[in-house]
């Protein structure tokens, strides 16, 4: 085995999504979580957070003979909006401050495409990736909680209200009003349409006592999805958002809600990424049985006050 060569950074149209996708996986080979993206997961991610390819970078390396992705940096745009959706350096070649220069070329590439502001969360444990962050400018927003809900706790008392099953465009239309807190980049209503146009999810309302919704969760469909198999982990079932008309009673609208969806999925793992830590479902989250299994910080840096580093 050679030893590997000095890696370089392509950018723009130089940019090929099989290396996006190469440089992204064996940069998140060692991560807590699974991040392995195939070619249609990759795909999905690019268009579902809004990331053009060609505002990204790619870091590649030539290992025998051949030229290999062996990081990346990916930006999403919304308008004077931007979000990092990937940053990954593989083991073989961190700590060369290369970390750092794929996130100073994404700050200048939103420089270019008119954006004001970066976000993006980092678990609150990656120390490493935290003081890339800190060193290239981002400041902690707030934290956020991952949340899960482990159908071997027992299922939840029945709830005397019903599930209806609606349309989540429909239900999406009261995405503004009933979220108090601004939501993370892939729990935008932006984000939520483009995952129903990829995918589809179940959405799910409680009605008041004049028929009128007063809570909606939006499920991705669990596949497979049934009681695990002897010795199986039980299949997960994603809670893609989950939102209170603030004009309903919290615990009254909540809690049924979220009784009645683990009844209909008894035998999933449930969970919730991203919540904000001020959220006032929280309590409710806790109150039945789900537990915080991780906790991240948002980050954003403000391109007006810690503009890019001019030197490539
Ligand atoms: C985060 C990551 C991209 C950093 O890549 P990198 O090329 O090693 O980053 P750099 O070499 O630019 O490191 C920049 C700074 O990080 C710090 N750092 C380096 N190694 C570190 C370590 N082992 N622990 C903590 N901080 C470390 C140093 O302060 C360094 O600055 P310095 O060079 O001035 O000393 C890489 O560790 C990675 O891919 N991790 C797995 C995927 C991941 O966690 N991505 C972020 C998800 S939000």
């Amino acid at each position: 085995m050679t030893a590997p060569k000095q890696p370089s950074m392509l950018t723009g149209a130089a940019v090929e999504i099989e290396a996006l996708r190469q440089g992204f996986n064996r940069g998140f080979a060692d991560y807590r979580y699974n991040m392995q993206m195939d070619p249609s997961g990759m795909l999905g991610h690019l268009h579902r957070s809004n990331i053009a390819p060609d505002d990204c970078a790619v870091l590649v390396a030539e290992e025998e003979g051949r030229l290999q992705g062996v990081g990346a940096a990916l930006l999403a745009v919304r308008g004077d909006e931007g979000w990092c959706g990937g940053l990954s350096v593989d083991p073989a070649y961190r700590g060369g401050g290369w970390g750092r220069r794929l996130m100073e070329h994404l700050k200048r590439r939103a420089v270019e495409r008119g954006v004001r502001r970066i976000f993006l969360e980092v678990l609150v444990s990656n120390d490493h990736a935290r003081s890339v962050y800190r060193q290239v400018g981002f400041k902690r927003l707030r934290e956020l909680l991952l949340w899960e809900r482990d159908p071997r706790q027992g299922p939840l008392p029945l709830p005397y209200e019903r599930l209806e099953e609606t349309d989540p465009a429909q239900i999406l239309r009261s995405f503004h009003r009933w979220h108090e807190l601004p939501t993370i980049w892939q729990r935008r209503a932006r984000s939520l349409l483009n995952y129903v146009e990829q995918h589809g999810c179940i959405g799910l309302t409680i009605p008041a006592k004049d028929g009128a919704p007063v809570a909606y969760v939006l499920v991705s469909a669990p596949s497979p999805y049934g009681a695990p198999a002897q010795g199986q982990p039980p299949a997960r079932l994603r809670i893609l958002d989950v939102a209170v008309d603030p004009e309903a009673n919290l615990q009254d609208a909540a809690r049924p809600l979220l009784q009645a969806l683990q009844l209909r999925y008894v035998d999933a793992r449930m969970t919730l990424m991203d919540q904000p830590a001020d959220s006032r479902l929280n309590p409710v989250f806790a109150s039945l049985g789900f537990r915080v299994f991780d906790r991240q910080y948002e980050m954003v840096v403000d391109l007006a006050e810690n503009p890019p580093d001019t030197v490539q």
